[in-house]
Parts: structure tokens; sequence; C-alpha cells
């Protein structure tokens, strides 16, 4: 079995939709990998059921999901974008590597913690071990590196040490250990309304996060009404300290400008924020209107959205079947 050392593997949920925190976090940074990397992008169904999904929305959000990467400008011709469910070996995997995490180590999930909160008697037992089928998703494939956003930072680590215990256990090298990639001004972009909470598909304010499906006028709505303190922008970094509201909107503008935050200070510093607040406007719809109207146009073609998923099931299912059999031949079950 070759060893690869430069696969990807990332992976987005189709559990609702997705936001500005999911494009620059996660899938713009996709886009400019795959020149380098061969890349497995991934819709994780398995992971979306560990909160309730409607089964219809769930069908429309998976190919959502599968427009978006291609509508951003992934090549499906060049890199295997499939459905998680539809490549059995992940939950295979995942399985095993439930009996090689320890339940300390997922008790340590600040996610999981974030997502029970006060219900955590109530919630599926998949919530709990979500981690140890992300693990699976990545090492199924010998993937090398992970490009995520920064709340997915202790997920790969635990995804590493799952693959060393596994690799210490058995005397073998058969894993890798993956490095995350967590790249780009926006690794962690923040609420609308809040600097110090993530943008998530969970907010319950539709203010304060920015849909890829957005319109225009929507987009100008919201950044006019995103929350900022009363101060002009600073004319340095380091006055961005304790300032989270501003740092947010001005990371923002340099991921979707391709630029630094220190060239955005150096152009906009002691600019009013009513200013910026437009400048940053224009260059979000001038960057994600092709894109939307990419993806509703992709998504008035089911055939081809879900031929592009049945040749991507084909190859992952090719490449992670020699993995499972490796594994499932050093635990010692017959094959
Ligand atoms: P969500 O976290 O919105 O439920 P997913 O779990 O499907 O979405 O995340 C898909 C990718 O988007 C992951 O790589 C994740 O790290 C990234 N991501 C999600 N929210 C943010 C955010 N606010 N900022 C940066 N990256 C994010
Ligand atoms: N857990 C990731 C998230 O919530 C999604 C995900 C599932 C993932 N499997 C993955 C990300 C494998 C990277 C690699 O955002």
């Amino acid at each position: 079995m070759e060893k690869p050392n430069n696969r990807i593997l990332s992976g987005v949920q189709p559990s609702g939709d997705l936001h500005l925190g999911n494009y620059l976090g996660a899938i713009k940074n996709f886009v400019t990998l795959q020149k380098d990397y061969e890349c497995f992008f991934c819709v994780v169904d398995l992971h979306a059921i560990t909160v309730w999904q409607d089964p219809e929305v769930l069908k429309d959000k998976t190919r959502e999901v599968t427009a978006a990467f291609v509508a951003s400008g992934i090549d499906p011709n060049k890199n295997n974008i499939f459905v998680q469910s539809q490549v059995p070996q992940h939950a295979q995997l995942g399985w095993i590597f439930n009996c090689v995490a320890r339940m300390g180590w997922l008790n340590r999930m600040t996610q999981f913690k974030d997502k029970a909160g006060k219900n955590s008697e109530n919630v599926s037992v998949g919530l709990f071990s979500y981690p140890t089928l992300m693990a699976a998703d990545i090492l199924i494939y010998l993937a090398t590196h992970v490009p995520v956003g920064d709340d997915q930072k202790q997920h790969l680590e635990l995804t590493r040490d799952i693959a060393q215990k596994f690799n210490n256990d058995f005397k073998t090298d058969l894993f890798p250990i993956p490095e995350p990639l967590i790249i780009g001004e926006a690794t962690r972009v923040m609420s609308l309304r809040d600097g110090l909470k993530k943008m998530s598909k969970s907010d319950p304010s539709d203010y304060s996060r920015i849909m890829l499906t957005d319109t225009a006028d929507k987009i100008v709505q919201k950044i006019k009404k995103a929350k900022t303190d009363p101060k002009p922008l600073p004319d340095n970094k380091k006055d961005l300290e304790n300032r989270p509201e501003a740092e947010n909107l001005i990371s923002i503008f340099a991921s979707l400008k391709d630029d630094t935050v220190e060239n955005v200070i150096k152009e906009y510093g002691l600019k009013e924020f009513s200013f910026f607040k437009q400048e940053l406007s224009d260059l979000a719809i001038a960057k994600l209107e092709p894109i939307t109207k990419e993806m509703n146009k992709l998504l008035s073609d089911i055939t081809y959205i879900d031929s592009i998923l049945k040749d991507g099931r084909n190859n992952a299912r090719s490449v992670a079947e020699p993995v499972l059999m490796k594994t499932k031949e050093i635990i010692g079950f017959l094959s």
C-alpha cells in the first residue's frame, strides 16, 4: 500500500446553511490547497446526525455543500468530493477508534461541552464520540494534512493521539500523524453581534452571520448592523487588543481581499467604522455574489451534482478499502 506524503482530507457538515466562517476558515483554503495536494473533501452527514436532522432537508443540504465546494472553485475533476455515509469504511474504522480512544480524552473535548450544554444526559452518544469518527475520516485515507478552522484544533490533536496509540499498541507505523493546516487571516470568524462568540450555524440570531446564500441587500444590512465600538479603526495592530469586534471585521476584510491585517490597517487606520463597513460590504458582495450565483446554477442540475458525488464515492472507496483491510489484519480480525 502506497503511503502518501501530501494528502489532504477535510469535512464540512450538511447541517445548515454555510456561513462566512465556513468559507473563510475552511472552503477558501481548500481552493488554494488543491494545487499542491491530493485532496479528499467530504460532506460529513454521519457527523450531522449527531443532532436531529430533518431527512428531506438533510438531502438538500448535502447537495448544497457539494455545490458550495464546486462554486467556490474546487475542481471536481481533480479532487475527490464525496459523501461520508456513502463510504462505509469511515464508520467501520470509527468503531475501531472508539476502542482506541480513552473516555478521559473525549471528556476533555470542549466542543462537546459547548454543544451539550446543560443537557449532557440527553444528547446522543454520537455527539460524544464524534471526534473518533472524525479521526477515522482522516486516517482512513492516511491523510497527512487537514485544513480546518481554529475551532477544530483540539479534535485534530485527538486524531494525532489516536493514530499514535494505535501505532504503539500494535507496533506498526500504518497511520501518519496528521498536521492541521489552520491558515489565512480569518481562522476564527466571530459573530457579527458579539466579537467573543464564534460565528456559527446554531446562533439564534440571523444577524450574527453572513450566509453564502445571502442576497447583496442582506449582506449590506448585516454588516451595517454589526457591533463595533465607538472608536475609529486603529492605526496599528497592537491597538486591536481588547477590541474583538474591530479585530473581527478587519480580519474578515483581510481574508476576503487575500491581504494581511497589517495592510488593511495601513489603508483604513483612523477611518470611521461607518466608512469601513461600506467598503467591507462592497468587498463581501464582490467575492460572495459570484459563488452564490454559481451555487444556485449548480443546484438546478441535481443530476450533475450527484454524478460528482458518485465519482468521488467510487474513488474514495478504492483508497479507503485497502487501509481498512490492513487495519483489520493488524488487529487480528479474520479476513
Ligand atoms: P459549523 O462549525 O458551522 O457547524 P462545520 O462543523 O461543518 O460547521 O465546519 C466546517 C468547517 O468550517 C470546519 O473546518 C470549521 O473549523 C470551519 N468553521 C466553522 N465555523 C468557523 C468560524 N466561525 N471561523 C472559522 N472557521 C470556521
Ligand atoms: N468536525 C468538523 C467540524 O465540526 C467537521 C469534520 C468531520 C471534519 N470530519 C472531519 C473536519 C475531518 C476535518 C477533517 O467542523
